[in-house]
């Protein structure tokens, strides 16, 4: 461990935490705890946080090495998969069709393929990411002989009611949630949000996350303001659900940390046909 972190996880003792708490409402100390902490810090916009993230070094979603670590999750299931594997099988019908926005290389379709034949006898997924990740899921698809698989690189080539799946994704979605809703052909039905970094104690904020070789922003939603989006866009709660396999940890900004990611089912108010679990109640 470098003698930074070691200093930083000194200064994120209990003790002090109230102390770095009252720092960070301050714009000059905040300033100077976001460059302590380069480059994960506490940014008021994605342009900011991709500045920071350029600064790291490479900035973006496209490095080899990303792709590299998403092989590791062509198997096996994390925790919050089970939430979503639940709602895949209860919205069934005879087939499943999801639509896996920043699907990446399809690896949940590869985690999830012996899961999907107990929810239903066909199931059509469709991959959309940015350019690069589809060429590599491709490639990957093609190596591995899979042909149930299909890759877009644009939501205009789908036609019919896909369940949106967003997994480990809608935090880098830049745009308003309205705008999320609205790039597909139609508005979606269900949208199942997986692995969301969210968190209750601050407002809708902006980091840095990287690894050693790359870097990229994403927004940490506050989960009031994300229901309160959707609710805007014309989608009530269903569901909810931890994601323990995940966390963001804002050392020098405690109150901004995120112990665990979450995970939400928003259903479009048409259909209302069922009570939707109040946001209070929190996890269902
Ligand atoms: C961590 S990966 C998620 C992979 C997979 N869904 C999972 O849960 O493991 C995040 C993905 O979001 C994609 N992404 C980021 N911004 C995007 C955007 N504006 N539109 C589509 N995909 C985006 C990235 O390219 C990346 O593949």
């Amino acid at each position: 461990m470098k003698i930074r972190e070691i200093a930083i996880d000194l200064l994120a003792t209990a003790p002090l935490s109230w102390v770095l708490t009252a720092l960070g409402r301050s714009r000059l100390a905040a300033g100077a705890l976001n460059q302590a902490s380069h480059p994960r810090g506490v940014f008021r916009s994605f342009d900011e946080a991709w500045r920071v993230a350029k600064r790291f070094g490479y900035a973006g979603h496209d490095h080899p090495d990303y792709f590299r670590n998403q092989i590791r999750f062509t198997t096996g299931l994390r925790a919050s998969d089970y939430a979503v594997l639940y709602w895949l099988s209860q919205l069934a019908r005879e087939s499943l069709k999801v639509l896996d926005f920043g699907g990446n290389i399809g690896n949940i379709y590869y985690s999830y393929s012996d899961y999907l034949r107990r929810c239903a006898a066909e199931t059509e997924w469709v991959v959309f990411d940015l350019p690069a990740a589809i060429d590599h899921g491709r490639r990957l698809a093609a190596e591995r002989g899979e042909r149930k698989l299909r890759f877009t690189y644009s939501l205009a080539d789908l036609d019919g009611e896909y369940i949106i799946l967003v997994s480990s994704a809608f935090h880098y979605w830049e745009k308003s949630v309205g705008e999320f809703i609205a790039q597909f052909a139609g508005p979606p039905q269900h949208i199942l949000v997986n692995r969301i970094p969210v968190q209750e104690r601050e407002s809708s904020f902006f980091t840095v996350q990287h690894r050693k070789t790359y870097a990229h922003p994403c927004r940490v939603w506050n989960s009031t303001e994300l229901i309160a989006n959707f609710a805007d866009a014309g989608y009530d709660l269903v569901d909810r659900w931890s994601a323990p396999e995940l966390r963001i940890r804002m050392p020098l900004f405690p109150t901004y940390t995120v112990e665990a990611y979450s995970g939400f089912y928003f259903r479009r108010r048409s259909l209302a046909n069922t009570a939707a679990i109040s946001p209070d109640r929190g996890v269902a």
